[in-house]
């Protein structure tokens, strides 16, 4: 039913699967032993941070965020807003934050200064998604599942409206869709 609204799949569930796994492992390894904190920015890191979660093999604390900059539609407004606060203190922490997508950068970058203000020790960033021609401000993730277009795109966490987030893949929408005009 969804996927009569998508153009094209982008990554797969079997491409997201092993993606997840190479991830999974490339963590285990950078962070066995530093006891990390790892947060996820809701909504959109949900399905990614569920199944990362079950790939990373040594202690870690999970907290979660709410930051929010696209307010429903397709293009970043540059105005990144705190819907709701990590409640793990972060200092002295090796951060690890989990993200759906990385585009223009304004909300990972936002989210990174302020944790290194609080005082963590470290920030990194995994992203099942980077989409490098997006970048507005400077920010490479250090952790990257797939580069993908300059597209819009939605699925396994990824909204328009706040629809298609529950998709078991990331695609992009038939232009139709978001060139409705609203009522
Ligand atoms: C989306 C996405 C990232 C951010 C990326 O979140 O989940 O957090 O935008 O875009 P940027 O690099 O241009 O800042 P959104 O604000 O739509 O909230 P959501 O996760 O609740 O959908």
């Amino acid at each position: 039913m969804l996927s009569k609204d998508i153009e094209k799949v982008l990554v797969s569930p079997t491409e997201i699967q092993s993606i997840v796994k190479r991830l999974g492992e490339t963590l285990t390894d950078d962070y066995k032993d530093k006891f990390p904190l790892v947060i996820g920015l809701l909504k959109g890191c949900v399905p990614f941070m569920a199944d990362l979660l079950k790939e990373l093999d040594f202690p870690l604390e999970i907290d979660y965020m709410n930051v929010s900059s696209y307010h429903g539609g397709v293009e970043s407004t540059g105005d990144v807003k705190i819907i709701m606060d990590v409640g793990t203190p972060v200092k002295n922490r090796h951060v690890l934050i989990a993200e759906d997508i990385v585009d223009s950068g304004r909300t990972i970058r936002a989210v990174a200064e302020l944790l290194h203000y609080r005082g963590a020790k470290e920030v990194k960033i995994v992203t099942l998604l980077d989409k490098p021609t997006g970048r507005i401000v400077e920010m490479t993730p250090e952790y990257v599942g797939v580069n993908i277009p300059n597209a819009f795109v939605v699925g396994y966490g990824l909204d328009y409206e706040e629809k298609y987030r529950n998709l078991p893949y990331v695609g992009t929408l038939k232009p139709q869709i978001y060139s409705k005009i609203k009522e």
